[in-house]
């Protein structure tokens, strides 16, 4: 039985991780080791199986006895023990959620449904490496994997309309903590049905401005507002964010020589945990709508096409609608006014999900084939 390593397993993509895996009787067949950074020996979580109590996870002789360690406990945990303990010796593999080894050349970014080929490829190689993917990339490649499964992207533009849990559950907490605080400044306004609007929206943007509000996490208002940022500045001009778009689908798809451009802007919105993203595609070839569905819809069991009418698209392809499933929904699918060769398509996904959870899950399970 392997011996599997859980690090990082209370936060937010781990508590996903575990409660997908319980739901889908992962745990049974596989030795779990549940690791904590801060209450060693204490009982480890109910998983439907015999756990032994927490160990630590600095503890190297501990991490070494393992067959494979899956960790969703952040960059700064990967930078502080995986050279150690590949320095060591050790054979096993490392899945992990965070960024910090995905471009590294002896890793590889999971996403089976999507590159299944190369992972596979990879392991008979003896890579040993696994890492998830950026969410956005995660989720773009899930819906639009058909297009670039048929090599008919020449080049493509990402807007991203990407969730408060992008950046964290305090962030989480914080969006809901502004939203209630718009509420509360105009309360007695809202109960009025005759109070004026403009006094309304003027009280709201005082507000939203006002020494109070709540910004300790986003610096900034996101609630009634937007961040057209997310992460740091690079020497482009982009957002870090925004670079991975390119380097990580082209890894991830085996492009790296003969890369498909990518860029947009990425933009937090408030949206609680699903990202969504608005995308111009400048195809190969004027290839017919039906054809472009068809590929997109059958390529893998998860992506949903949503046909471009109003009621479907506000039926179905929004966060409120997405969001705690595996669902990837496409649509807005229709050829650009700049010719046939242009496509503008919109997905959503849910980011705790195929974002980030799932792929890891499902390397686990490849591993045990
Ligand atoms: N970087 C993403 C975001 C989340 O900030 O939304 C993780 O991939």
């Amino acid at each position: 039985m392997l011996k599997v390593g859980f690090v990082g397993w209370r936060g937010m993509v781990g508590s996903v991780l575990i409660q997908r895996m319980v739901e889908d009787g992962d745990f049974h067949g596989i030795e779990p080791i549940f690791f904590t950074t801060s209450q060693v020996g204490q009982p480890g979580p109910d998983v439907g199986v015999d756990v032994p109590a927490l160990k630590d996870a600095f503890d190297q002789e501990a991490l070494k006895a393992l067959d494979v360690v899956i960790t969703c406990q952040g960059g700064d945990y990967t930078k502080e023990v995986y050279e150690d303990l590949r320095g060591s010796g050790w054979k096993g593999y490392w899945i992990d959620a965070a960024s910090t080894l995905r471009m590294a050349d002896d890793a590889t970014i999971i996403l089976d449904p999507v590159n299944r080929h190369i992972i596979d490829a990879q392991l008979a190689r003896g890579t040993r490496t696994f890492v998830g993917g950026n969410c956005t990339v995660s989720l773009m490649l899930m819906g639009l994997g058909g297009l670039f499964e048929a090599d008919l992207i020449e080049w493509m533009t990402s807007m991203t309309y990407q969730a408060a849990s992008g950046s964290g559950a305090k962030h989480m907490r914080e969006l809901l903590n502004q939203m209630g605080a718009l509420r509360d400044s105009v309360t007695s306004e809202l109960a009025d049905p005759a109070s004026a609007i403009l006094d309304i929206d003027h009280k709201v943007t005082s507000a939203m401005r006002g020494g109070d509000f709540p910004t300790e996490n986003f610096g900034a208002p996101l609630a009634g507002s937007l961040l057209p940022w997310i992460d740091s500045k690079l020497e482009s001009g982009q957002s870090r964010e925004e670079w991975k778009a390119s380097v990580e689908t082209n890894k991830i798809l085996g492009l790296q020589d003969n890369p498909v451009p990518i860029d947009g802007i990425c933009v937090r919105i408030g949206s609680m945990r699903s990202h969504s993203q608005a995308f111009t595609i400048k195809l190969k070839k004027d290839v017919p709508l039906d054809e472009i569905e068809e590929r997109i819809a059958t390529h893998n069991d998860w992506v949903k096409l949503i046909p471009n009418d109003k009621d479907a698209t506000i039926d179905g392809l929004t966060p409120a609608a997405v969001t705690g499933t595996m669902t990837v929904p496409v649509g807005r699918l229709r050829k650009l006014a700049m010719g046939g060769e242009y496509l503008s398509a919109f997905s959503v996904g849910d980011q705790l999900l195929w974002g980030a959870a799932e792929p890891l899950k499902r390397m686990l399970k490849i591993l045990r084939e």
